[in-house]
Formats: C-alpha cells, sequence, structure tokens
C-alpha cells in the first residue's frame, strides 16, 4: 500500500481492490474467512466467495438459507471477515452488521445472474449439514427447489484494521465506518 496517501483513502483502495476479487477467481481476496457466534458462544468460521460490493462498501455472499451460519447471524449479527494477501504480505480485518436477504428483490436479482450449475448449490434435497445416508454417495439436488434456499448475506462494515508486513518496519491502519465514511488513523503494528 502507498502509506504516503491518506488514510481514508487506502481503505477506499482497498475496497476497489476486493471489488476486482468479485470478478477474479485468481485474486487473492477471492476468498475470505467470516467468523459468526454460534448459539452456544463459540466462535465459527468458515471460507466464503466475495459475490458482490455495492455502493457504500456492502459486501455480498451467497449461502444456503439452511446453513447454520444464517441463524447465528440472525441472532448474533456482529461478525468479523478475515482477508489476507500473501504477495503484500496484508491482512485486512473487518467487523461488520451482517443481515440476511431471502426471497426478496436482491436475492431475486442476483439468482437470475447466476449460471444453471452454480444454482444447484442451493437446490440440495437435504440441509447443509444433514447426515448422507449410506446408500446416498452424493447428496441428491432437486431443480424444482428453484431459488427456495438461495440466501444473500449482506455485511455493512463497522470499522476495518489493515496490517501490511514490511521488512523496513510493519504499517497498520484502522477505520470506523459511520455514516457511509471512513475515518481512519494509522497505529502502532
Ligand atoms: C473455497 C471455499 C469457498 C466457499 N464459499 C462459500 C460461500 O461463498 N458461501 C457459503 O455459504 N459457503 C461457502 N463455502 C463453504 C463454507 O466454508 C462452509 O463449509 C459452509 O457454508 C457451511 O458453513 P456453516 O455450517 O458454518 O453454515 C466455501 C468453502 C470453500 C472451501
Amino acid at each position: 500500500m502507498d502509506f504516503t496517501k491518506t488514510v481514508d483513502s487506502l481503505i477506499s483502495d482497498l475496497f476497489m481492490d476486493l471489488e476486482l476479487a468479485t470478478d477474479d477467481r485468481t485474486h487473492p481476496y477471492r476468498h475470505g474467512y467470516l467468523a459468526t457466534t454460534q448459539v452456544d458462544h463459540i466462535p465459527a468460521q468458515r471460507t466464503i466467495i466475495i459475490r458482490r460490493i455495492l455502493p457504500g462498501n456492502e459486501i455480498l455472499i451467497f449461502t444456503d438459507y439452511r446453513s447454520p451460519k444464517v441463524q447465528e447471524i440472525k441472532q448474533q449479527p456482529q461478525v468479523g471477515l478475515l482477508f489476507y494477501d500473501p504477495n503484500k504480505k496484508l491482512q485486512i480485518r473487518l467487523q461488520a452488521t451482517a443481515k440476511i436477504h431471502h426471497q426478496d428483490a436482491l436475492c431475486l436479482r442476483e439468482w437470475s445472474k447466476l449460471s444453471d450449475h452454480r444454482k444447484t448449490d442451493y437446490q440440495t434435497t437435504l440441509p447443509p449439514g444433514a447426515d448422507l445416508l449410506e446408500e446416498d454417495l452424493v447428496s441428491s439436488h432437486d431443480p424444482t427447489l428453484g431459488s427456495n434456499f438461495f440466501s444473500i448475506i449482506s455485511l455493512t462494515p463497522l470499522n476495518i484494521d489493515v496490517l501490511e508486513l514490511r521488512p523496513n518496519g510493519h504499517q497498520r491502519i484502522v477505520g470506523k465506518y459511520e455514516n457511509r465514511e471512513w475515518t481512519g488513523r494509522r497505529v502502532i503494528a
């Protein structure tokens, strides 16, 4: 990162980079790690793909409505999202407020852009995490389920913590997102 820039513009640049990742399967930020809180208060993390960045730095992730993370988010909408670019040695930690979209205009819009193959991810007859019976070697799909279980997790950032490891001195910035604006500062790494 170009640390001669203002902290606010560095954060805007990072979001532009995240947006590039939504269109580039090889981008280091394509995969992030989403942390939620289970109903028993134990943290849960999983790999996710960021699918879209909307105006207002809203990050969209697609998921199956029946997956446990959906209930976890409904119960505790504050979540963590982590990215790491090993080439730049750059870590991005976000805390965000998550919202579940299900069978609304946003879901319909995104569903219509998915290929038939991608749609099958959300058309398993059994919910994610259900036991596979011995006779079922693979989970079965039912295309007539349509978009019933397709849902979107939208994340609105609360704050960001960016750390870049450098041989001549690590660099770190933190920022807060309020009223659709970032305010940030440099801190000790
Ligand atoms: C490379 C990779 C990408 C993934 N992307 C997603 C994703 O975008 N959305 C999703 O719901 N699960 C995704 N998964 C699966 C999750 O990591 C997780 O196993 C699944 O969603 C169940 O999570 P839960 O039981 O905590 O709800 C991905 C897994 C891998 C390995």
